[in-house]
């Protein structure tokens, strides 16, 4: 295999040249900013923890992940850097020894789920190709119940309702297609999570949760079990007139009129997906940090945070504007008419043209 050197964060390493997919060893440049987010992400739970916590890169690639994570969060005690690729493996110890850090990192060349079924891990990370979903039962049992959970899916198509049949098989829930893709998207990661780990008996607690244009991120905290009937309460079905593009949350809808034909996706998680307290804190810890794409990472956690406290999903106003064939006015002076009638209103991450608000269909396209 031949390498080239190259710096990430606090990171000198080697990666395998030659093009990403070809690549005897995977890894993705373009995943800086999740790395980035990760550790601040980390950093605040550990912090909360009180203690030094054990972190498992169960799915390690050329190691970046977990060396960063070992190098750039104070309080750990160990990182588990895994891959059953014996090529990533002898990368991943390259680079733990060009980086000094045999004290804190550990390689490991297991199957991620044999790996996760014998320890139990207070972080797991996993950041697979396509979907985690085969990891998912494992990353249930493994992780410790005051943990903290940090999740990849690469398979938006599947998730966000490209393939409903897909989402079906991979997450047990059918997915629709909508115009809040992004958002049903995640939201449907999320209830396949906290569905696994409710059968363990823990309760997973979203903190952080987002979307960019190649993956779904999603972070969060794992709870007594006292907490499991809190979140199922949150379930329930999303129904979408793909006529006329008004949508009814919470129980299902049968209603199939002239005017309507609604189609059903649950049950799914509804709930919050981002805590606007632990979204401020990695926003402050991103501040502390000298990462390259800290102007980008800012932004989007400056977003996430005025959207924590919104209701699940969004009007695209684009969308809105062909169905109703109408010019519907720009995000910001809409946003400020539905403040000045009373309602809640902001952007989203997920959608630059979108408009998230607590204003039901009729009233928000009256105003618009
Ligand atoms: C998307 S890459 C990981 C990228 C890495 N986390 C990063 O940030 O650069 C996924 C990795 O999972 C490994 N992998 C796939 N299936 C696995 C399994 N069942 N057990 C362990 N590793 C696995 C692959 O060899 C690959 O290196
Ligand atoms: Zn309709």
């Amino acid at each position: 295999m031949k390498f080239r050197k190259i710096q990430e964060g606090k990171i000198n390493f080697y990666v395998p040249k030659g093009r990403i997919y070809d690549a005897p060893v995977f890894f993705n440049p373009e995943a800086e900013l999740t790395r980035d987010i990760s550790i601040s992400a980390i950093q605040v739970f550990q912090k909360q923890f009180k203690n030094k916590i054990t972190i498992c890169d169960a799915l390690a690639g050329t190691g970046i992940r977990g060396l960063r994570y070992a190098k750039e969060i104070t309080g750990i005690k160990k990182v588990i850097l895994n891959d059953k690729n014996p090529k990533a493996v002898k990368l991943i110890k390259k680079n733990i020894r060009e980086n000094k850090l045999s004290r804190k990192c550990i390689s490991s060349k297991e199957d991620a789920n044999i790996l996760l079924r014998k320890n139990v891990f207070v972080v797991i990370d996993l950041d697979p190709f396509g979907s985690p979903n085969i990891f998912m039962d494992s990353a249930a049992r493994s992780i410790y119940h005051k943990g903290f959970l940090c999740v990849t899916a690469t398979d938006q198509s599947a998730l966000a309702g490209t393939y409903p049949e897909s989402c079906l098989r991979k997450y047990g829930i059918k997915s629709i297609k909508t115009e809040f893709y992004n958002e049903l998207g995640v939201r449907i990661l999320i209830s396949f999570i906290i569905l696994n780990l409710a059968r363990y008996d823990r309760a997973f607690i979203p903190l952080l949760s987002f979307s960019t244009k190649h993956y779904y991120r999603v972070f969060g905290r794992v709870e007594h079990a006292g907490k499991i009937a809190n979140l199922l309460k949150d379930f329930g079905y999303v129904n979408y007139c793909p006529k006329c593009l008004e949508r009814k949350i919470g129980n299902i809808e049968k209603i199939d009129s002239k005017k309507h034909v609604f189609e059903n996706c649950g049950l799914i998680y509804l709930g919050k997906i981002l805590n606007k307290k632990f979204c401020k804190k990695v926003l402050a810890d991103i501040r502390k940090r000298d990462f390259r794409l800290k102007k980008d990472e800012e932004k989007l956690l400056k977003m996430l945070i005025e959207e924590a406290e919104m209701p699940a999903f969004y009007y695209d106003l684009h969308s809105l504007a062909k169905k109703l064939k109408t010019n519907i006015p720009k995000t910001e002076v809409l946003i400020k008419k539905l403040k000045k009638r009373g309602f809640k209103a902001s952007r989203t991450h997920f959608c630059s043209t979108a408009v998230k608000t607590d204003a039901g269909y009729k009233k928000f396209c009256k105003l618009t």
